[in-house]
């Protein structure tokens, strides 16, 4: 009876830190439009330009941006989930450097037509 019991207690447990586990991966809603300037760039300059600074491709300083990222190939707008922008941050080698927010917002601002606004 008693391990019977411990076991319920254990399943509970485990039920509610693997809960907690998912609610943890699952991706993170960015609401309303999405402003390059204000929402993206910001990401580049607090992660980013340490590298992307003109030594390593895309160049992400403030003014250059932009125009690297779309006459770099980064971002295509046909299939936003496809741009080399996202999945680099997105389960490639620059993933470590994006919080989830950072993806959410990179990926809508894509999915919104990329603009420089
Ligand atoms: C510590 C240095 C460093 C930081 C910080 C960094 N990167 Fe990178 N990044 C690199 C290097 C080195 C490469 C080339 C090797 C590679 O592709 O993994 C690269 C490659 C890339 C590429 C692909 C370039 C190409 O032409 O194939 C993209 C896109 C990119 N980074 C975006 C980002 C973004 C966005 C951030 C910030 C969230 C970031 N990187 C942060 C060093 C960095």
């Amino acid at each position: 009876m008693k391990t019977y019991i411990k076991n319920i207690i254990l399943g509970i447990a485990l039920v509610t830190l693997s809960g907690c586990y998912y609610d943890t991966v699952l991706p993170i809603e960015v609401e309303g439009e999405i402003s390059y300037i204000q929402q993206v760039q910001v990401i580049f300059d607090s992660k980013c330009i340490g590298c992307h600074n003109g030594a390593e491709a895309p160049n992400l300083l403030t003014g250059l941006s932009y125009e690297d990222l779309i006459n770099g190939g980064y971002i295509t707008l046909e299939a936003p989930a496809n741009s080399l922008l996202y999945t680099k941050i997105n389960g490639g080698s620059m993933d470590g450097f994006a919080s989830s927010t950072d993806k959410s917002t990179i990926l809508k601002w894509i999915e919104q037509g990329a603009n420089n606004n």
